[in-house]
């Protein structure tokens, strides 16, 4: 089977470690596909649609789309998404239509609460905000995701910092979330296909003193920072199996209604009167082996390399059917080297060793 592999390769302000993590997750897929005598190629996705040449006309069996924006950018992802899917050509994750939704949270949540479920009080704040909008509450930005624009001052307490915080944040996004803040412990359910993984539990038992226990920018990406050390992912979760019952029909709902499909992963908070509400639903989340979704697939009982071939054979068998897709994975057989005669005029020599 021909893969291609589809990455942003970043934008000029990225450094050397924002590149290293996105390669890390396309060269642990190229070599699980690798091991299987699979064809495989690494496709950086830029403007110039060169990527989609590598894709087109046959040239890919599969696309294994790692492809969170271009240049950095997160909304490109959408139509790098919707090129493969008018194309015909089978991709792995999440289709542009929820992509797109995810990441626009005012739009996500609407949805969400039409559908029934709990969703946190918000707004779009405007530069402004009602005055009996419920303290504390968290300020964020409406179409980002990865905690960008998330950090210790994130949460506010009082009308005059919140007014602050929301200036400051219209600068810098052009859409800006006030959410109310959800107090106690933090969840996240995985789905791959129709398979909802062991939930995990955000521990911030140790996070810095005075820090809000959220998952700030910082504690995704600054590995040893404080917040990192201070937001210990526990998987499973340490609750009680109809608590985690709950959390799962509740993701399983809030996946459908954004229509996910491949694989995701819902962020829920749980209250201290023990109701849960739904932050978000990330479709195509981080898929490298330290990564959420493969650590509650390893709770499963599944490996890395067999997380990666359940997705890759969702996406062939949505596009091909079951059995092609069964196919199409199983690895080939090593090609046969053609025998070639010995030259005539000499003996051929016996090999030692
Ligand atoms: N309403 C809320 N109440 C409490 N914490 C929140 C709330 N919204 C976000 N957070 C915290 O901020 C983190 C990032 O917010 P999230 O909405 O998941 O955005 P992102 O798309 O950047 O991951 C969450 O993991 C959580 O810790
Ligand atoms: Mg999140």
């Amino acid at each position: 089977m021909k893969v291609v592999i589809l990455y942003d390769p970043g934008a000029d302000d990225w450094t050397a470690d924002d590149i290293a993590g996105v390669l890390e997750a396309v060269d642990d897929i190229a070599a699980i596909f690798g091991r299987l005598n699979h064809q495989v190629q690494r496709i950086p996705v830029r403007h110039d649609m060169r990527w989609f040449n590598a894709c087109r006309g046959g040239r890919a069996d599969l696309v294994f789309n790692l492809c969170e924006g271009v240049r950095g950018v997160a909304q490109w992802e959408d139509h790098v998404v919707a090129t493969l899917e008018l194309a015909g050509i089978a991709y792995t994750g999440c289709g542009p239509w929820t992509t797109g939704v995810c990441r626009r949270k005012a739009v996500a949540n609407t949805l969400l609460e039409r559908a029934g479920l709990p969703v946190p009080r918000w707004t779009i704040a405007q530069g402004k905000i009602e005055d009996d909008f419920p303290l504390p509450a968290i300020v964020k930005p409406a179409a980002e995701d990865a905690s960008a624009g998330v950090d210790r001052s994130s949460v506010v307490t009082d009308r005059k910092t919140l007014k602050a915080r929301i200036a400051a944040m219209t600068e810098q996004f052009d859409e800006v979330l006030v959410q109310q803040y959800i107090p106690g412990r933090e969840f996240n359910v995985g789905i791959v296909g129709d398979r909802t993984l062991p939930v995990a539990e955000i521990d911030f038992s140790r996070m810095p003193e005075g820090a809000w226990p959220i998952l700030t920018y910082a504690a995704k990406w600054h590995v040893g920072s404080p917040e990192d050390l201070g937001s210990r992912p526990v998987c499973p979760a340490q609750i009680p199996q109809r608590v985690a019952d709950r959390l799962c029909r509740l993701a399983e709902t809030a996946w459908r209604t954004m229509q996910g499909k491949g694989y995701g992963r819902v962020d829920v908070r749980m209250d201290d009167a023990g109701r849960p509400w739904i932050l978000e639903v990330n479709p195509n989340p981080d898929l490298t082996d330290e990564a959420g979704l493969s650590r509650m697939a390893k709770a499963a009982g599944w490996d890395y390399p067999e997380l990666i071939r359940r997705i890759a054979e969702l996406a062939l068998r949505e596009a091909q059917g079951t059995k092609a897709a069964r196919e199409l994975l199983a690895a080939p057989p090593v090609p046969a080297v053609p025998r070639a005669s010995p030259p005539p005029s000499r003996a051929r020599t016996p090999r030692t060793a």
